[in-house]
């Protein structure tokens, strides 16, 4: 634990809910009631080791697709969490940003997402980032119209467009690109998460389920971190 150099940014996607709950014989929203505790966890052990930015994948564009019982029961989640994540987000110096598509969700969901992100506008800690009918293409997508209306009204030039122009144009734009990744649940893919930010990250995959990951969990992922050799992009 003593000298490890800790990321600036880690993003996770946390996967393995249905799983954990079917293996106890539960319906499958209660592995999302479980991953959310650990969500909150996650956030309070990441502020205490030093984490700038955290990137959580909590639900993706193709995540609609799911069952209307268990969508529900997500959009549930997120009312009640809205409201929590006020009080821990204040209580730890947390900073909460939303990055996706948030213009899909019910009225009253939109506006805990707003008032949860001014309220916590002013806190100097951790950034804490929840990716929401989130997708990685649909990301790029909505960025790259907007540029090109830009680019229509003759705000910037198509000549002029650099790496860091279409950065800029994502959600991610005020956040530096994460250094490491973890998936859980032992899947090894990304599922459409943060492709363009995560060119230069390191990837780290566990088995553990997430409802059952830990600070040992992220102890042990930045362990994996500091043992690779980073001699690319922003290798410090
Ligand atoms: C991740 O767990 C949480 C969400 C996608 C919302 P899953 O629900 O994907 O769990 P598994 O992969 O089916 O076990
Ligand atoms: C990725 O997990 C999305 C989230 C963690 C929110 P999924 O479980 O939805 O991804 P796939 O379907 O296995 O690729
Ligand atoms: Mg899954």
């Amino acid at each position: 634990m003593e000298n490890l150099r800790i990321p600036a940014h880690v993003a996770i996607i946390m996967d393995g809910n249905g799983r954990w709950a079917k293996k106890r014989g539960l319906p499958r929203k209660m592995g999302h009631v479980e991953g959310c505790k650990v969500v909150e966890q996650t956030v309070e052990d990441a502020a205490r080791l030093g984490i700038q930015y955290l990137t959580v994948y909590a639900f993706s564009t193709e995540n609609w697709k799911r069952s209307e019982d268990e969508v529900d029961a997500l959009m549930q989640l997120f009312r009640y969490y809205a409201k929590r994540l006020l009080k821990i987000a204040n209580e730890n110096n947390v900073r909460v940003k939303f990055i996706g598509d948030i213009s899909r969700f019910a009225p009253d969901i939109i506006e805990g997402i707003r008032s949860l992100e001014e309220t916590s506008a002013k806190n100097t800690g951790l950034t804490f980032c929840i990716a929401v009918n989130y997708g990685s293409r649909d990301e790029i997508r909505r960025g790259m119209t907007r540029m090109m209306e830009d680019c229509r009204e003759g705000k910037i030039l198509p000549s002029e467009v650099t790496e860091e122009t279409i950065s800029s144009y994502l959600d991610t734009a005020d956040m530096p690109d994460p250094d490491l990744l973890i998936r859980t649940s032992g899947e090894e893919r990304l599922s459409n998460f943060i492709l363009w930010q995560l060119a230069y990250s390191e990837f780290y995959f566990a088995d553990v389920l997430w409802p059952d990951f830990n600070k040992d969990e992220l102890v042990k992922a930045i362990e994996a971190y500091n043992g690779r050799d980073r001699r690319f992009g922003n290798a410090k």
